[in-house]
């Protein structure tokens, strides 16, 4: 017999797993009944419990439409986030990023392609994983809902929130707008002129996005019920930047409705079918956020649940789909008393002349065409250097060869030049100096550097820490300007005697900030610290400190590393 809704809930997950009356539905790839059915991973078969992966997560792109440079960027900070734990010695930090597939917008975009519907996700999927190659992301998983075992995972889902008594069937009307594909009530709609056709039309009045009207009989999600813990879950800092959560909780608190989670199969039929009614298509956002589940191994065998990394340690999104994220995610989740996410990390949108790059207003930017004209390591340190999070950011090539110029160029790359052109084939014994305490005694401007030197690590660690991967980068790159203007005021070349002292002290800045660059910018951060002999063993975050690495330097040539840049030619 099922226990008691109240009771059940006292119980450990593990213990709720294994009492839990599970629904008997078919597995239709394999045709056993579950839990049978779940074929283990091999790192379940030995499972000694230990530290959860670190898990971060993309949001998962639609294929109706080729990606742009705001894709980008939303792969690049989730990356970012990845490669610090990795350096931080975090080895199976686990990122997921991936393809969202389903749905009505996919749908209509293959019709007007002429195409067959899996073909047409097949081609444009292709896309989205050469972007993420291209830019080197370091994914360990590319999903696509359209997976066997994707479908499984989302129809396993419903049928315990269904077991739970979370959803019901009721008619539904309002407004639809594919594009955002979601509904939205009267309240926020409005009539609206298409400027390209002066057609009358309603419009979503958040995202200026078409509507249409659609009454129909769905199932819905007792969202309502979770009004309270939701704004208890706001309190513990889950949406990151805080601006975001300000209007979210006062969204929640004005009151929830339950929410619509399929549509009639006759409307939309490019979907999971929701299980035993395929009169009914999931939701495309219910089926859509589960991938984060699905490919931490959900559903999770008993007492293994975070053995792939769940709960979520960040998710990344932009700021348009923060409700689905922060509201609908959570509760779904609290429905099944699975952990939530720890962390939402939003961030704004890149818009040109100053409104949103996308690709219904036409104005985007071709990713794959910057990534070739600036170099990959480039385009990654400028969307990450000038990306907004709290608020949005304007692209313009123009910015990105500022950029290139004064802080790479100019910032590291000189200051790699001086560094090695000064001293003269000395650097190593410099640097065995330095790191046996025997330099000349220090004066105003190398104590000021040093303190610097030795913060830096520190401070960077703590704004990843606080998911702001920008005001990181920041803080890096202050410490290269810093380090030109210490070498530029202390002028090494006129005094012999000061020399080992400064040059130490760049030949470090050089070497901390390589380290610290690597999650920015994998390849150049390498030619870095190549060129300045530092031994692959020491380049994790712990060697990002002042005087720990005796034994660099020796056999350093004078490297350009970031040279003109062909697009100036
Ligand atoms: N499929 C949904 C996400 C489902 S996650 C369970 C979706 N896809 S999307 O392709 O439209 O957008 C993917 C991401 O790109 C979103 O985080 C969105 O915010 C981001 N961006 C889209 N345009 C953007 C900019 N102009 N600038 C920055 N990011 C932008 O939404």
């Amino acid at each position: 017999m099922a226990l008691s809704g109240a009771r059940f809930r006292t119980l450990s997950w593990a213990a709720q797993f294994l009492a839990y009356k599970r629904p008997s539905w078919k597995c239709t790839s394999c045709k056993t009944l579950r839990p049978t059915s779940i074929t283990l991973p091999r790192r379940f078969a030995t499972a000694a419990p230990t530290k959860k992966p670190y898990y971060v997560t993309t949001p998962i792109f639609y294929v109706n439409a080729a990606p742009h440079v705001g894709h980008l960027y939303t792969m690049i900070i989730a990356d970012i986030l990845k490669r610090w734990r990795t350096l931080c010695g975090d080895t199976d930090a686990q990122l997921l990023t991936g393809t969202d597939e389903h749905g009505m917008k996919i749908q209509q975009a293959a019709l007007a392609a002429g195409m067959d519907t899996q073909a047409f996700c097949d081609m444009n999927c292709k896309t989205f994983e050469a972007l993420a190659k291209v830019a080197n992301l370091d994914h360990n998983y590319f999903i696509r809902t359209t997976e066997p075992a994707h479908r499984e995972s989302v129809q396993y889902f419903w049928e315990m929130l269904s077991h739970r008594g979370y959803i019901y069937t009721d008619k539904h009307e309002g407004w639809y707008s594919v594009s955002d594909e979601t509904f939205y009530p009267q309240s926020q709609v409005h009539n609206s002129l298409d400027p390209t056709t002066g057609r009358k039309r309603m419009v979503s009045a958040e995202t200026g996005k078409e509507v249409e009207w659609s009454s129909e009989t769905n199932y819905h999600f007792r969202l309502s019920a979770f009004q309270d813990r939701l704004l208890e879950l706001y309190k513990t800092g889950f949406i990151t930047p805080s601006n975001y959560a300000t209007d979210v909780v006062k969204s929640v608190a004005s009151g929830l409705q339950d929410l619509s989670i399929s549509r009639p199969a006759e409307r939309l039929s490019w979907g999971i079918p929701v299980p035993g009614d395929e009169t009914q298509t999931i939701y495309v956002w219910l089926d859509a956020l589960v991938n984060y589940l699905t490919k931490a191994g959900y559903p999770f065998p008993p007492g293994q649940e975070g053995n792939l990394g769940w709960p979520a340690d960040v998710h990344v999104v932009g700021k348009d789909i923060v409700r689905f994220h922060c509201v609908y995610w959570p509760a779904f989740l609290m429905a099944l008393d699975l952990p939530v996410p720890r962390n939402v990390l939003v961030h704004g949108h890149w818009t040109i002349n100053h409104e949103k790059m996308s690709k219904s207003t036409g104005n985007v930017v071709n990713p794959f065409f910057s990534l070739d004209r600036f170099g990959v390591d480039t385009m990654r340190f400028f969307l990450a250097y000038q990306g907004g999070l709290a608020g949005d950011a304007d692209y313009d090539n123009a910015y990105i060869i500022r950029d290139y110029k004064k802080l790479l160029q100019s910032g590291i790359g000189n200051l790699v030049l001086r560094a090695i052109g000064s001293s003269k084939g000395k650097l190593p014994s410099y640097i065995a100096s330095g790191h046996s305490g025997e330099l000349p005694a220090a004066n105003e401007h190398d104590s000021q550097f040093e303190q610097l030197l030795k913060e830096t690590p520190v401070k960077v660690a703590e704004r990843m820490d606080s998911l702001n991967s920008r005001a990181a980068l920041q803080d890096i790159m202050a410490l290269v300007e810093q380090g030109n203007k210490y070498i530029h005021v202390s002028e090494p070349w006129k005094n012999a005697d000061k020399a080992p002292r400064i040059l130490y002290n760049v030949a470090e800045s050089l070497r901390i900030a390589g380290i610290l660059l690597q999650p920015f910018m994998p390849t150049k951060s390498k030619e870095l610290l190549d060129v300045l002999r530092v031994d692959n063993s020491r380049r994790t975050f712990s060697a990002a400190a002042l005087g720990s690495d005796a034994e660099y330097g020796e056999g350093m040539k004078k490297t350009v590393l970031f040279p003109p840049l062909i697009v100036e030619q």
